[in-house]
């Protein structure tokens, strides 16, 4: 351990004089954002990737095949599934890259399951790989001292690493990581490495990690320290600040909220009744827990060895996304405590105008499931295809539903409003059924609540109108006929750009200015943009993207 710990000071010192320091990891690749103001987003789609230039609101090149030619399709010839995407790179040996979990599950002959991650080469734009991983790849995260990708498995529960120096090589699994199969992540902080935690949402324990052996160092059980073990059964996201040098882990399924300090590795608090995904703003000046009831929390960072003190709440109304765009004025390091900053939320809100109506007339909330009928009034052309792109033919109407106005879907067959386990997939929706001006994204500017002596009291935030998203459908076929699947809605900061996909009033990138928090318009993209990447321009280096494709429309 202390050698390795002396090697890899050795080569985070070579690294100081290209990498900025960046404090605030999330996805480990936030140090780009800031460093060059122009670059290109790459926007994952329905077998298509694209690279859009925010500033000429373009695409200026369309990626349909990979490495071997072979369309972006998966077993079932339907899209790849985009997860995380990060961008990662070596100055030194000209490489570029941005690295794509693919979400699709395959079976090899002995009944093990594996998937992949693609890599691309943004110099030219192209898929120059695709690595098996751990089955199911969710979170993904760029280890830029050490040029990997490290790739999160749900299924294995642990992580997959790819050099970027040999993307041809099979991933390895981290040694002697015995987690339960289970969604994770890893905290990933310059102040912390080489040491880095990881989370798992099914296991009561937090797993510390040596980077650059790649194994587990220690593994803490956590239980005896909360008022109660079945208050934390497993941990999902976490957080950073070097200001306490503390973890904030989140406890799954919506338990409370631990701080854990990571220089004696001693518990320090437990928060019950502040709940939600943790974030540490840039500056780690003040830690965002954002609720699954809509109000972001913020704890205030103390010395080593003290608690956090919970300050005010606000509201983010429109169903936000939980993972946070931080903008701030600094375009140089993001190590500075930057009060001066606005958190961006992408809101996921359902604009379907029906369901609308309907909340409207019984008096419920549009995502509240209770005051539809169950999957089995539904009658499907087909019921073994899967939820989403079955044919409703026919629905029984129980009292829950009279006075709804049943929508005629794109293919001609009668509708439950678009919504839930009757929805008939974001490719055949409407558009017309869904009002886009209602929902974008939230912005919050928290030196303007405090200096408006809102601190402890409530506000909220503002919104900016950048189009809508689909709801996802529920694959749970004992779900009840309206409800949903977990939506998620990308979001990226690049330069000085904010980026968020949107379906209504269709399929696009919209690119709002962080400086001024105005839309700088959009750019039509292949259906159903799911995942975002940023890809600066570096030094002599801009990425080569023939100019073809639609152009955007500035707002
Ligand atoms: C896959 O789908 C495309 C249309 O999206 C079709 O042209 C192609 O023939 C299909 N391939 C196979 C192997 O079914
Ligand atoms: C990966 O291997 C292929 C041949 O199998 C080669 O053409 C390609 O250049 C390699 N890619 C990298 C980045 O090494
Ligand atoms: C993190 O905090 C420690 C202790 O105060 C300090 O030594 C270190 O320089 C800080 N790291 C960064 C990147 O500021
Ligand atoms: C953690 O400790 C508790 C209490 O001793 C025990 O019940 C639980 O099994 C332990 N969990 C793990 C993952 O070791
Ligand atoms: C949580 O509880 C503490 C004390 O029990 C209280 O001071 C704080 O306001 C509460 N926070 C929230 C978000 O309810
Ligand atoms: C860890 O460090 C803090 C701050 O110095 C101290 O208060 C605490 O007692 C230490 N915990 C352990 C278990 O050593
Ligand atoms: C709608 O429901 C809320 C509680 O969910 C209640 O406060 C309100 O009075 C209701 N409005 C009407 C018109 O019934
Ligand atoms: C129903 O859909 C499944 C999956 O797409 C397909 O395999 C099956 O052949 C279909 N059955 C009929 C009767 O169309
Ligand atoms: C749906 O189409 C049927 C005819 O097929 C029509 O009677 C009905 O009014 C349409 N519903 C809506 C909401 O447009
Ligand atoms: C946040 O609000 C403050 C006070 O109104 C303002 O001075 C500052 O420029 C704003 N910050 C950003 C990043 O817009």
């Amino acid at each position: 351990m202390g050698c390795s710990r002396s090697l890899s000071l050795l080569v985070l010192a070579v690294l100081l004089s290209s990498v900025p320091s960046s404090t605030a990891v999330r996805e480990g690749d936030e140090v780009f954002e800031t460093v060059q103001p122009n670059g290109v987003f790459y926007v994952f789609a329905d077998k298509e990737i694209q690279v859009v230039d925010p500033n000429g609101l373009k695409v200026t090149k369309s990626i349909t095949t990979d490495q071997s030619g072979a369309p972006l399709t998966n077993a079932q010839n339907e899209s790849r599934t985009w997860n995380d995407a990060t961008f990662l790179e070596d100055p030194a040996t000209n490489k570029y890259y941005v690295f794509v979990n693919e979400g699709d599950i395959y079976t090899n002959a002995d009944g093990s399951e594996y998937s992949y991650v693609t890599v691309i080469d943004t110099l030219i734009a192209e898929v120059v790989g695709r690595v098996k991983v751990g089955a199911l790849p969710v979170h993904g995260y760029s280890v830029v001292q050490l040029k990997q990708f490290w790739s999160h498995s749900d299924i294995d529960g642990s992580f997959f690493v790819i050099s970027l120096d040999n993307i041809n090589a099979t991933a390895a699994s981290v040694a002697d990581f015995k987690t339960k199969t289970g969604h994770g992540k890893l905290l990933l902080d310059d102040s912390l490495y080489p040491r880095a935690y990881a989370t798992n949402v099914n296991e009561q324990v937090i797993e510390e990690i040596d980077l650059p052996t790649q194994k587990r160092t220690n593994s803490f059980n956590y239980t005896s320290f909360l008022p109660d073990p079945s208050m934390c059964t497993g941990t999902h996201s976490v957080t950073y600040s070097n200001i306490s040098q503390h973890a904030f882990f989140e406890c799954a399924d919506n338990m409370g909220v631990f701080e854990w300090n990571t220089v004696n590795n001693s518990f320090v608090a437990f928060f019950s009744n502040i709940t939600g995904y943790v974030s540490a703003a840039p500056g780690d000046d003040e830690v965002l827990v954002l609720g699954y009831d809509s109000n972001i929390n913020i704890l205030k960072p103390q010395g080593n060895g003290v608690a956090a003190v919970p300050q005010y709440t606000v509201l983010v109304n429109g169903d936000p996304d939980l993972n946070p765009v931080y903008w701030s004025p600094s375009t140089s390091n993001n190590a500075q405590p930057a009060t001066d900053y606005v958190v961006f939320l992408a809101l996921k809100q359902n604009t379907n105008i029906y369901n609308l109506k309907a909340a409207a007339a019984l008096n419920v909330s549009v995502t509240d499931d209770s005051y539809m009928s169950a999957p089995a009034d539904c009658t499907y052309a087909n019921n073994t295809q899967k939820a989403g792109s079955r044919r409703l033919l026919d629905m029984d109407m129980s009292s829950d539903t009279v006075g709804m106005v049943l929508a005629n879907g794109t293919n001609g067959l009668p509708q439950t409003p678009n919504c839930g386990a009757c929805a008939p997939g974001v490719a055949d929706a409407n558009p017309a059924d869904y009002d886009a001006s209602l929902t974008g994204l939230a912005y919050v500017n928290f030196t303007a609540i405090q200096a408006d002596a809102k601190q402890g009291t409530d506000a909220t935030a503002a919104v900016i109108p950048a189009g809508a998203i689909a709801q996802t459908v529920s694959g749970d076929s004992s779900a009840n006929q309206c409800s949903y699947g977990e939506t998620d809605r990308a979001a990226k900061r690049g330069g000085p750009w904010i980026a968020t996909v949107a379906n209504f009033p269709q399929s696009s990138l919209y690119v709002v200015d962080g400086a001024t928090q105005k839309v700088h318009g959009f750019v039509p993209t292949a259906p159903h943009p799911s995942k975002i990447a940023w890809a600066p321009f570096r030094g002599g280096n801009p990425p080569v993207a023939a100019a073809q494709g639609g152009a955007g429309k500035k707002l």
